[in-house]
């Protein structure tokens, strides 16, 4: 029958059209994005990455997700916030005038309430504005505890 086979090539067509139209938006609109490389968060005289084990290794995934490097070097660097590494354990001198040692608690409320406890030097605001979008995930027990473990990794 003549007019079903019409009917069958006009389908493939549309199909065909529609394809390669929806694959050429998926390459235009909605580009692959591009994960920060785990380089990126390797410090540069630190522990190598592949020795991280157990919780810190988790915080540094949750590091590399969350987009902390960002901001935060594991090298001794400044660029928005304060460099990480070597943290865990010394003081640091807060806005307020007083300072506090950075502690599991410490760095639990720096994560979790940027703006409660501003690093002197540094301006309050900015963290806080931009994990916000993570801040049920962070909140989590167990992704704070890695992330401090990761921190403290770092020295
Ligand atoms: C948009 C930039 C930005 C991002 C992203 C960011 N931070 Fe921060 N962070 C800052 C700034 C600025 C400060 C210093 C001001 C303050 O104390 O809140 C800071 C402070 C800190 C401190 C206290 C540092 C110190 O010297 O006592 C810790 C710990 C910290 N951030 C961890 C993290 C972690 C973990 C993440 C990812 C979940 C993260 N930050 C993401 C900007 C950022």
């Amino acid at each position: 029958m003549p007019v079903l086979r019409l009917r069958t090539l006009l389908v493939l067509v549309v199909a065909t059209a529609l394809t390669v139209l929806l694959s050429a938006c998926g390459s235009t609109i909605f580009p692959t994005p591009t994960p920060t490389a785990f380089s990126e968060v390797t410090p540069a005289s630190g522990t190598p990455t592949a020795q991280l084990t157990g919780l810190a290794a988790q915080g540094q995934q949750l590091f590399v997700k969350y987009q902390c490097a960002i901001c935060h070097s594991l090298t001794g660097q400044r660029i928005v916030g304060p460099p990480l590494n070597g943290l865990y354990g010394s003081t640091v001198p807060l806005t307020n005038g007083t300072s506090v040692k950075a502690d599991d608690a410490y760095l639990k409320l720096a994560i979790l309430e940027p703006d409660a406890q501003v690093v002197n030097g540094y301006q309050s605001g900015i963290m806080s504005s931009h994990i916000g979008q993570f801040e049920t995930e962070i909140a989590q027990a167990n992704n704070l505890d890695a992330l401090v473990a990761f921190i403290q990794s770092q020295k």
